[in-house]
């Protein structure tokens, strides 16, 4: 069975069920054994890592393992709480609209730091056109860098994001920036004709970029940039490597297309 991350909610299903009848068998053994009943925490333990074992196992992604292994014990301390039962649905709601692309497309959000948004700054001329965009813009950080740095009425900065939440961020933070330059876009990014674009950013994830290079090779034009922050493409070694000099071991790897 070949899940890829892409029923998580089949995942989640199967993984509680095996919790529950795990932890459910180990409670009845160690009454045989010691005659008393297993002690809460053990049983949560027990629980968490079957959910997650199993998980793991159907290939989940890692967030989604963490979360379905805490999930006994998030709904049992609800209990502790006296909790009503709709606070851990719905902090599983606003975890899948934030992290929606986690589940489905392998790609988790995390953030470009300050130092790769001035580097991708540092790699265009401020003063000449250019277009630009970040596919799975996140909060539209990079975007609205870029904004600040190239000051040419003709460029274009784009990015395209489909979680829930960082969309609904992204938009009002670009709207402030009040540069009609910055646009937001709730689009996925298999779906951008990136021959639009003289640099295209991909901040993803390694599940993606096989394919996302070769869109990016298909469509992108001759001397245009495709740069990748952190993960690359096996077998396609980038035209260039820059590290970026942070606390994360990260890189920008770029490719520059050819005919
Ligand atoms: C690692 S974050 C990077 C965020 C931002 N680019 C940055 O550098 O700060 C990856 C983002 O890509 C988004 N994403 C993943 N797959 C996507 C898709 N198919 N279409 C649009 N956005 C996607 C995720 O929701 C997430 O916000």
């Amino acid at each position: 069975m070949d899940f890829k991350g892409r029923r998580p909610l089949i995942i989640a299903f199967l993984a509680e069920f095996c919790a529950a009848g795990v932890t459910i068998a180990a409670v009845q053994g160690y009454f045989a054994l010691v005659g008393t009943d297993m002690p809460l925490a053990l049983k949560l333990v027990i629980a968490g890592m079957v959910a997650g074992g199993v998980a793991y196992i159907l290939r989940a992604t890692l967030p989604w393992c963490v979360f379905l292994a805490l999930l006994p014990s998030l709904f049992v301390g609800a209990m502790i709480l006296q909790l009503p039962l709709w606070v851990p649905l719905v902090i599983l709601a606003l975890l899948v609209l934030i992290m929606r692309n986690s589940l489905g497309e392998r790609v988790p959000l995390y953030l470009s730091n300050q130092k790769t948004l001035d580097l991708i700054c540092s790699l265009i001329p401020n003063d000449r056109p250019v277009s630009i965009i970040d596919l799975g813009c996140g909060f539209g950080a990079m975007p609205r860098a870029l904004a600040r740095y190239n000051t040419h009425p003709d460029s274009r900065f784009h990015g395209v994001e489909n979680a829930p939440l960082p969309f609904l961020m992204a938009k009002p933070l670009a709207w402030r920036a009040s540069d009609t330059r910055i646009s937001i876009k709730w689009q996925s990014l298999w779906s951008v004709d990136l021959g639009a674009y003289d640099l295209v950013y991909a901040f993803l994830s390694p599940q993606p970029m096989p394919q996302l290079y070769k869109k990016a090779k298909t469509e992108m034009r001759s001397g245009t940039r495709f740069v990748s922050n952190s993960f690359t493409v096996p077998d396609h070694p980038p035209t260039k490597t820059i590290p970026v000099r942070s606390g994360r071991a990260t890189e920008l790897l770029i490719w520059t297309m050819s005919d």
